[in-house]
């Protein structure tokens, strides 16, 4: 059966491609049933436009609590009647008053290792900590959202990246990506097809 994934991204959407191409091109069972962002001006809503998903764009309200946006916005992904829900460069911390509602099924991607660089722009500062001796790699994981940790939770999958001498920012940034793409996509056609095969712990 095909199975329905809700995006929620917040920006430009590389990710959120990756997913489409996939699930076009049958490499990923799966269909995007809706991308969600909490800005107006994401280019992940452009992107879904583009390949006709609907694209909802919900909005922080003035004085909105973040209990009360969340529920609000677990009303619009209910809808849409998800059987996973992507965190695709959503760059907003998630409370229970919306994972509540999708218990195992919330499932985040970030760009380093598990336990390395929570928050944002883990890149540039695994560039910065490479230029300053302290590292010579980062990495990417795919992991399941169960509680309000940022960037935490069991892990599904991991992907190592080395930082070579000469990389820029820009460099490793592109390297970073372009082996989220690959995770993100082979994780979620696993989670679609066999997601006992995650028996670690993880789903178990
Ligand atoms: C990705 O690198 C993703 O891992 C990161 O945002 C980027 C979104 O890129 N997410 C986080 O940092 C979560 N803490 P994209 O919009 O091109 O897919």
């Amino acid at each position: 059966m095909t199975r329905r994934l809700v995006v929620l991204a917040s920006g430009t959407g590389s990710n959120l491609q990756a997913i489409i191409d996939a699930c076009t091109d049958g490499a990923l069972p799966a269909e995007v049933a809706a991308v969600v962002s909490d800005r107006a001006d994401a280019l992940a809503l452009r992107r879904a436009h583009l390949a006709c998903i609907p694209a909802v764009h919900v909005g922080r309200r003035d004085g909105e609590s973040r209990a009360d946006y969340d529920a609000r916005l677990a009303e619009v992904v209910t809808g849409f009647d998800p059987h996973w829900v992507v965190l695709a460069g959503w760059m907003r911390v998630l409370t229970m008053n919306f994972l509540g509602w999708f218990p195992g099924m919330v499932v985040n991607l970030h760009p380093a290792l598990p336990g390395e660089l929570p928050g944002v722009h883990a890149i540039e500062r695994a560039w910065n900590e490479a230029q300053a001796g302290h590292r010579t790699g980062t990495g990417v994981m795919v992991h399941l959202v169960s509680d309000e940790g940022v960037d935490d939770g069991p892990v599904l999958a991991t992907a190592a990246v080395p930082i070579l001498a000469d990389d820029t920012v820009d460099t490793l940034a592109e390297r970073v990506h372009h082996t989220e793409h690959r995770v993100l996509v082979d994780t979620l056609r696993t989670l679609c097809t066999d997601p006992h095969h995650f028996t670690h712990g993880a789903l178990a």
